[in-house]
């Protein structure tokens, strides 16, 4: 993966009505284990990873990198968002800053996803100005379809991969026409 950029990181917490942005800490360990784990986060990216897997896999001292932000809910993570680089996956992202959300289940239904998204990609748009942000997720995947378009992403091409369709979407910085960016409870 190549950096995301010369941004400085990492950025003073980011605090939205409801939640925190920040880096990850040493205990969001088992909040990141149950993400990784749950059959119903894994369900369109890929499927759950076995929990004893995780357990040896993942280190005690938090992975950190710029674009990657743990979000938080009362002092507990909620969930997780990168915003990344070449991660080689899709050729359509490649030297794109791309984005990605993950949420516990317990999480869903509130607008969290929506309100620490659109966060995020107001760091990004003032870290680096004027550069789109592209998606892809599966159009199966209704929530993430519902989150991509609330915050303002617009499909490029849908395209069969990893055995199903997808949607890639791409985010310009500034506001839509008629209308703010930011997400809102
Ligand atoms: C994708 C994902 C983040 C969406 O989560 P979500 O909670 O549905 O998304 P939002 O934050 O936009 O919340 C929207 C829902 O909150 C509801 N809501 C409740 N209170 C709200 C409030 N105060 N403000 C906004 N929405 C609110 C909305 O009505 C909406 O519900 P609905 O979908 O039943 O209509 C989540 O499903 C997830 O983590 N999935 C697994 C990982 C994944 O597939 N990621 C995509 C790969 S990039």
């Amino acid at each position: 993966m190549t950096e995301l950029g010369p941004v400085a990181w990492p950025p003073a917490p980011i605090r939205t009505e409801r939640l925190v942005l920040r880096e990850p800490e040493a205990r969001d360990r088992t909040a990141v284990i149950e993400l990784l784990a749950s059959p119903e986060v894994g369900a369109y990216i890929g499927g759950p990873r076995p929990r004893d897997e995780l357990e040896r896999a993942i280190p005690r001292a938090p992975a950190r990198r710029p674009g990657l932000f743990v979000v938080e809910l009362d002092g507990v993570m909620i969930g997780r968002i990168t915003l990344t680089r070449d991660t080689g996956h899709l050729r359509q992202a490649a030297g794109r800053a791309e984005l990605g959300y993950l949420f516990l289940p317990r999480a869903w239904g509130c607008g969290y996803g929506a309100e620490a998204c659109a966060a995020a990609l107001d760091w990004f748009a003032d870290a680096l100005p004027g550069e789109p942000v592209v998606l892809a997720t599966q159009t199966a995947n209704a929530r993430s379809m519902r989150l991509a378009a609330k915050l303002g992403f617009v499909e490029v091409e849908r395209f069969d991969a990893y055995g199903a369709e997808q949607w890639f979407g791409m985010w310009s910085p500034g506001p839509p026409p008629g209308g703010a960016r930011s997400v809102g409870p």
